[in-house]
């Protein structure tokens, strides 16, 4: 899925993905399901590396590949079990992040419908 180069900046570049996967962490670090699944301590990393990614898939600077090359996500996926209730976890602390961006109805719709699709794209077990 290739999205329109411009995204990144149409909706505001920089302190919006910065806001997106602040809150998508500040979600994380409370929810029982996806907080154990995290190897580190610290989930600063965890979000720099969510917050590049995104930003080069939206257009943005492409430090992501840069720093840790071809994204091969569902590879980095494949230590921790992915099933259907995970993922689930994960988009309930997305969409939290999505309507908290303050995105139009646009492009919060357009970037929801990314979310979803590459959240079942990670699934990677049947439980
Ligand atoms: C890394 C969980 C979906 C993007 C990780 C990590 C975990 C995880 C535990 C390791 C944390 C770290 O970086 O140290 C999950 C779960 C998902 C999911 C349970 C449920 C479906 C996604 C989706 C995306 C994504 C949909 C992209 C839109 C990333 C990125 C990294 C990462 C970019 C860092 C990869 C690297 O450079 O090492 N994820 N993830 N994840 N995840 Fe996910």
């Amino acid at each position: 899925m290739t999205e329109p180069q411009n995204f990144y900046a149409e909706v505001g570049g920089a302190p919006v993905f910065e806001k997106l996967v602040r809150r998508f962490y500040e979600q994380v670090a409370e929810d029982e399901v996806l907080r154990p699944l995290y190897p580190e301590e610290d989930l600063g990393p965890a979000e720099v590396r969510l917050r590049m990614f995104l930003e080069q898939y939206w257009g943005g600077p492409r430090t992501y590949s840069d720093q840790r090359g071809h994204p091969r996500l569902r590879m980095r996926h494949a230590p921790f079990k992915v099933g259907p209730i995970e993922r689930d976890a994960w988009l309930r602390c997305m969409r939290v992040a999505v309507d908290d961006a303050g995105l139009d109805d646009a492009h919060r719709d357009q970037l929801w419908q990314y979310m979803t699709y590459a959240a079942a794209s990670m699934v990677n077990s049947n439980f």
